[in-house]
């Protein structure tokens, strides 16, 4: 297996103190793309907005940063700041699907305005740094991804990552595989799959019917299950999986701990973790409302200890 694995963008997880930690204990990530950044009028950019992509933050990964905006000017302002860090390839968010954004025309609230795509790519095709582009297959209907095809050809663009749902399908229904295929058939970028793997299993399946992508974009299924790359490239595990998710676990705890203000922050920033991760768990359905019920540090200490001791490690098993 060549093709690259890439941690997907998971906002309010996935941010530069996880895939430092996660790539510390799971190894099998190649490459990461962070969250999206937003644009902004203006251009001042308050340098607190980059902490999270200055290199030394990311030593353990490749990243690619992401911005999700709709004015391109704006794009450009920002996309400069993120070259001026190193970073040669940036990549512009055309999927996110929550209303908040969508409803702005932002993320796939693009997508079914083509010229509007057109004219976007055309501006900041100037900039001296590669552009991917990660998208929806559409914002209501899967065919218009069939008319933004051809202009993403039109631009020298250095990847496009195909989530292959529509934006109104949110993470309802089933990837659309015969809507992936196609798309490869008429893309001539470089395209990465992104969609629903969350095991080894389905992991082939794509991998034996789409042999030509150039990588493999995983989210959720790595964060519940986060040797789900290690069983996808066929290495070992360690013996005891649990001790190894339980010392990554502590450690990100401390980090963020030391990162964020206060108790509730904390807990907050852990309960959004356990949402994926109670999944490799046996009964993961009871475990994750105990967690979401805890009120405090001390708790939460004592819970998730005995969470590591007991449960049993069951990936991919019943809730
Ligand atoms: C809570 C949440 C936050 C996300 N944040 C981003 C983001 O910042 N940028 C982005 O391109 N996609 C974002 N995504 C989408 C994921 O990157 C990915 O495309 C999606 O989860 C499908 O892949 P998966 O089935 O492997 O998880 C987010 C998804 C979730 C569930």
């Amino acid at each position: 297996m060549s093709a690259p694995l890439c941690l997907a963008p998971i906002r309010g997880i996935t941010d530069a103190t996880f895939r430092e930690t996660f790539a510390s204990y799971f190894p099998d990530f190649d490459l990461a793309m962070a969250p999206f950044l937003t644009t902004y009028q203006g251009n001042r950019v308050k340098p607190a907005r980059l902490k999270e992509l200055l290199p030394e933050n990311n030593q353990r990964l490749p990243v690619i940063p992401q911005i999700l905006g709709k004015d391109p000017d704006h794009f450009i302002v920002l996309a400069q700041l993120l070259i001026d860090l190193g970073y040669t390839t940036i990549n512009w968010n055309l999927g996110c699907p929550y209303p908040m954004v969508a409803n702005k025309m932002r993320g796939s609230g693009l997508l079914p305005y083509p010229e509007k795509i057109e004219a976007f790519l055309e501006k900041i095709h100037c900039l001296p740094a590669k552009i991917s582009i990660k998208t929806r297959i559409g914002r209501k209907d899967k065919e218009e991804i069939f008319e933004l095809l051809p202009i993403f050809n039109r631009f020298p663009l250095a990847e496009v990552i195909i989530h292959p749902r529509t934006g109104l399908q949110m993470y309802d229904g089933r990837v659309d595989l015969d809507t992936f295929e196609r798309c490869l058939d008429h893309c001539h970028h470089p395209v990465m799959y992104n969609g629903d793997i969350v095991d080894a299993d389905f992991f082939r399946t794509v991998a034996k019917r789409f042999p030509t992508v150039s990588g493999w974009m995983i989210g959720r299924g790595a964060l519940a299950n986060p040797f789900l790359c290690a069983q996808i490239k066929e290495r070992e595990l360690p013996t005891e999986p649990i001790a190894t998710l339980a010392a990554f676990h502590d450690e990100i705890f401390l980090r963020y701990q030391e990162l964020l203000n206060g108790p509730s922050h904390l807990l907050g920033r852990m309960k959004g973790l356990w949402f994926y991760l109670a999944h490799s768990f046996q009964g993961s359905n009871k475990l994750l409302k105990k967690i979401q019920k805890t009120k405090n540090i001390t708790r939460y200490k004592e819970l998730t200890r005995q969470i590591f001791s007991e449960a049993a490690w069951n990936p991919g098993g019943e809730s």
